[in-house]
């Protein structure tokens, strides 16, 4: 039995999971991780066997991701969020995704449901993705904060900052090939910005790069809401993005 993989597994009890739930059981399960986590005092036998390098690379980041949500789960560095909130909203999606949004932070239903996009920005976001032929489960969803800021207000400077190592490690063990920021607190969080220094009608449209991944700016889908017409402008932009990932949409 190799080590390391048993190391890794531990590490994972260690941070926190000792459950999978049933929205990310089936990803898990393809990479042999569920065998790993149940039951909670396994014996060898019960322990996945490794696999070739690939899938245990593959599986690496499935585990270390899960270590990270777990972390986030009980952070406490922004005392008013951590008091206020239901619990801490991480992703949805494919941790294999090649593109993956992100978002400003969780709304209410975000806040109950602990998944991000599920309201009726969300509504319109799955929307976009499905006009892309694209399904929510294939792509990956997630915030620049973790937490609900209190009647929706905007993310403090305070509050980003301490959520930021949270989303950087979250994208480089995700590593997708492509990403769509999603208004101008995940335009500023990618463009190591502060959000006032970011022009959101000016910057979107074009490409940038965040530690190597090229990403597009777009306008948030709460915007879109209450300004329908910025719909097309949005829709121009996911073409780009479609085209660029080579599956380029009419
Ligand atoms: N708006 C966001 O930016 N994120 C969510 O998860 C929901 C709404």
């Amino acid at each position: 039995m190799n080590r390391s993989w048993h190391q890794r597994v531990d590490a994972l009890r260690r941070a926190g999971l000792s459950y999978v739930d049933r929205s990310r059981w089936n990803s898990l399960a393809e990479h042999s991780i569920v065998s790993a986590l149940e039951p909670m005092t396994p014996t060898e036998e019960s322990l996945p066997m490794p696999g070739s390098g690939s899938m245990e690379s593959t599986s690496d980041k499935f585990v270390q991701l899960e270590a990270l949500r777990a972390e986030v789960s009980v952070c406490r560095k922004c005392s008013l969020l951590c008091d206020t909130r239901t619990q801490t909203v991480f992703n949805d999606g494919s941790p294999n995704a090649e593109l993956c949004f992100v978002g400003e932070a969780p709304g209410a239903d975000e806040d109950a449901r602990g998944i991000p996009f599920v309201g009726k920005a969300g509504q319109l976001l799955t929307k976009i993705i499905e006009a892309c032929q694209l399904q929510r489960s294939e792509v990956y969803i997630c915030n620049v904060l973790k937490c609900r800021p209190p009647n929706n207000r905007n993310p403090s400077p305070e509050e980003i900052a301490n959520c930021r190592p949270y989303l950087d490690r979250q994208l480089d063990l995700l590593r997708p090939k492509m990403m769509v920021a999603l208004g101008k607190f995940a335009a500023a969080h990618l463009l190591g910005e502060t959000p006032d220094k970011v022009p959101i009608t000016k910057l979107r449209g074009s490409v940038h790069d965040y530690r190597g991944i090229p990403f597009m700016i777009t306008l948030h889908p709460a915007y879109l809401l209450r300004n329908p017409s910025a719909k097309r402008d949005v829709w121009e932009d996911m073409k780009e993005v479609m085209r660029r990932l080579g599956r380029p949409v009419a």
